[in-house]
């Protein structure tokens, strides 16, 4: 196996864990993963995917296989795609990929994402997809792994070493390679503006910024969880691309802290999950300054009443958020379709507080593996 990293970039340095340095790498990552990526204010991936207009056009079905944060860095991916073009997506844990009947051929396009390139249901559920005939594509971080060798076409992500095993880095890196892929197919298509593409090229190359712009509220993100840590569990709300990230917040919470931690749809909360509300269990609530935004505070007000405290993750101009909550975390305006980069960040540091609180062994939480390569 051929790694190309250096031996120094798996030292936590000054961090006391690797996962808080991890988190903060993830300008550096985002940056590196654009890399080689953008010509000019245009995406180009020509060099990785031999792909061909004609043949994309045949590609009815885009199925998205991976586990754990990758199938939530799938499911941001998805929701990205949607808005650039006319796709027809799924995306499906690969432990049920591979059991169900899923119609999987010719006109299919299976891309599959894992940070290890070892995980044994996301590599088996590619050897499906190869042999119904369906195209196959991984993304992974690790160059010559399983996966990688037995695909063959791959997006690598840069991201370097990941130590902690609840994935945080990576997760970014993924959705900035997912996003120039949705960005490079929508193109070849013929479904990309150019005005479209200039847009986005030009709020990815903004997005390291931003992410410094997040980290550097790491105080207050760490006051915030000292407040929350005796809490019971905590429950997510977001909707469209709010969601994804609130599935992958709640994912690292239950990882690091052990404590119960659920990501809802927000209008899916009253069927059923609203009964769990009360004052011992707060609500996070994915609010970004979108279309979706009244509908979403008349969730956190659905919340309020049943005394559920909330945390807000609110967009910087959104001075009428003032008047739901106090617990705000404030995150920098992006294009809309780049939410889910801003929206984790926050959510990641609020974790790992909550378990640094919780004297929760952070980098090796009981009962995980970094890379899970049995069925
Ligand atoms: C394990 C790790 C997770 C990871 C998942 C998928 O459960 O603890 O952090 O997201 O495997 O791993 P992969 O390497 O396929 O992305």
């Amino acid at each position: 196996m051929h790694l190309d990293w250096d031996a120094a970039m798996t030292n936590r340095g000054e961090y006391p864990h690797f996962m808080l340095k991890e988190i903060h790498e993830q300008p550096d990552v985002v940056a590196h993963t654009l890399l080689g990526r953008i010509a000019g204010e245009k995406v180009d991936l020509s060099h990785e995917l031999a792909w061909t207009p004609e043949e994309t056009e045949k590609w009815k079905k885009i199925h998205f296989v991976a586990c754990g944060t990758s199938h939530y860095a799938t499911a941001a991916a998805a929701r990205i795609m949607e808005t650039l073009g006319n796709f027809e997506i799924r995306t499906e844990v690969a432990s049920e990929y591979r059991y169900r009947n899923i119609p999987i051929d010719e006109e299919t396009l299976a891309i599959f994402v894992s940070q290890s390139g070892e995980t044994a249901d996301t590599l088996h559920a590619a050897r499906l997809a190869k042999n119904r005939g369906a195209r196959c594509l991984v993304i992974t971080n690790v160059r010559g792994s399983t996966i990688h060798r037995e695909v063959g076409e791959a997006i690598i992500t840069p991201a370097g070493p990941e130590i902690g095993v609840a994935a945080t880095k990576t997760f970014t890196a993924q959705i900035t390679a997912l996003t120039l892929l949705g960005m490079y197919l929508a193109k070849l298509r013929g479904e990309l503006s150019p005005a479209s593409e200039r847009r986005l090229i030009s709020a990815l190359m903004d997005i390291p910024g931003k992410l410094a712009t997040i980290l550097s509220k790491e105080r207050e993100i760490e006051a915030l969880a000292r407040d929350f840590a005796d809490a019971r569990g905590f429950f997510f709300i977001g909707r469209g691309l709010a969601y994804p990230p609130a599935l992958e917040g709640a994912l690292k919470l239950k990882e690091i802290s052990y404590l119960h931690a659920e990501a809802y749809p927000a209008g899916e909360m009253k069927h059923g999950p609203i009964a769990l509300l009360d004052k011992e269990l707060p609500v996070v609530a994915l609010v970004p300054k979108n279309g979706l935004w009244e509908k979403t505070v008349s969730n956190i007000e659905e919340s309020m009443a049943r005394r559920s405290p909330i945390i807000a993750i609110a967009t910087e101009s959104d001075e009428e958020i003032r008047h739901y909550t106090s617990h705000i975390i404030f995150t920098p305006e992006t294009e809309p379709e780049l939410y889910p980069f801003v929206a984790v960040i926050p959510l990641q540091l609020f974790a790992y507080y909550i378990a640094r609180q919780r004297g929760c062994d952070i980098d090796m939480p009981r009962n995980l593996a970094k890379s899970v390569t049995v069925e």
